[in-house]
């Protein structure tokens, strides 16, 4: 190789990437995307009933919860460092529009009093949606096959209040209505909960990643699918649109769901609004595909789970919706 080579900074050999990758030490100090306990959101589901801890047989180490275990269950969380979860309920019963989605002993409600009652300062988000609790398990009011939008608003800004009403830190609208954070901005506003975070599902897609979730909260859709009103997974100009809508409508947080399929909506959007808290959900099949692989002994589940919970926010999430949340924790804090 000539001198000249030799002395430019252009490259090899002068360059060598691998110098900083040389021990655990030099490769932590230059490492650009870190995981805390902080950054989990941990979804849980609500059931009725006494002391039903019930494990859901697509999503292993995922359990379905009644009220009275949600004390334990909260302080195993603080104490592993996770500090916020988002509920969703499965009621006693189904019908048209979901009554118990907004009864003020409804199981999500009951749920909120008593996090709120252990006095930790443990952040409670629920989700609002219809589908878990409606008979036709659609997202929305339907009439003659039709998912209607407007109606729809009325209620999810009932159920919004309601959770307030209970105690709920922020409310999460995830129906993917036209209009619903602003709707659930003003049903709050109204009822004295103006200082009531929204954090929008604000790109939200027609997954089938959320199979192993509708098992859980119990919630397929009778008929059809939900492609009227979520997400075309073939779109991403229209994420950004979505969630422009979100901002302007009032969203405090953004959300992009799924997370891995989608790490260059997380990314456009992370770049396109660098001023709002970005959350990421690492749905139901993302969680349960690596957990299957990991149970027939194909791949390492905590080496998988912080590589991709890592990819989430190295793409740009601030914040990840993970049923990892407890175990992650514990592998970080080892
Ligand atoms: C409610 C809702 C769903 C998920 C979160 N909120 C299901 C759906 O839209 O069908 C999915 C979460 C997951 O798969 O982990 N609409």
């Amino acid at each position: 190789m000539s001198k000249t080579k030799n002395r430019s900074n252009a490259g090899f050999p002068t360059v060598r990437a691998r110098r900083l990758r040389q021990n655990p030490a030099l490769r932590r100090m230059v490492r650009e995307t870190t995981l805390s306990p902080a950054d989990f959101i941990y979804p849980m589901f609500i059931v009725h009933g006494q002391q039903v801890r019930r494990e859901i047989s697509s999503m292993p180490g995922v359990f379905q919860l009644s009220v009275d275990m949600l004390p334990q269950e909260a302080e195993e969380l603080l104490e592993l460092g996770v500090s916020s979860v988002i509920l969703f309920g499965l009621p006693a019963k189904k019908d048209p529009i979901g009554e118990e989605n907004f009864a003020e002993d409804g199981i999500v409600q009951q749920a909120i009093r008593v996090l709120r009652m252990t006095g930790s300062d443990m952040i409670v988000m629920t989700d609002v949606c219809m589908c878990e609790y409606t008979d036709h398990g659609h997202c929305g009011i339907v009439k003659d096959g039709k998912i209607l939008n407007d109606p729809s608003l009325e209620i999810l800004g009932k159920v919004a209040v309601s959770h307030a009403q209970s105690g709920a830190h922020i409310v999460a609208p995830s129906a993917m209505m036209d209009g619903q954070v602003f709707a659930i901005r003003r049903a709050l506003n109204e009822a004295g909960f103006p200082d009531t975070p929204v954090m929008g599902y604000s790109a939200k897609y027609a997954s089938a990643f959320y199979g192993p979730f509708r098992d859980a909260a119990d919630s397929p859709p009778q008929f059809g699918d939900r492609s009227s009103y979520q997400m075309d997974p073939a779109n991403r100009r229209e994420a950004i649109r979505e969630v422009e809508l979100d901002v302007i409508e009032g969203a405090d947080i953004i959300m992009v769901k799924p997370a891995l399929p989608y790490l260059d909506i997380i990314r456009q959007t992370r770049d396109t609004f660098p001023n709002l808290p970005l959350a990421a959900y690492n749905v139901s099949g993302e969680y349960s595909m690596l957990k299957a692989a990991a149970q027939l002994g194909w791949l390492d589940e905590k080496k998988v789970a912080l590589e991709s919970l890592t990819a989430i926010k190295r793409a740009g999430a601030d914040m990840i919706l993970t049923y990892w949340a407890k175990d992650a924790a514990r592998w970080l804090n080892e």
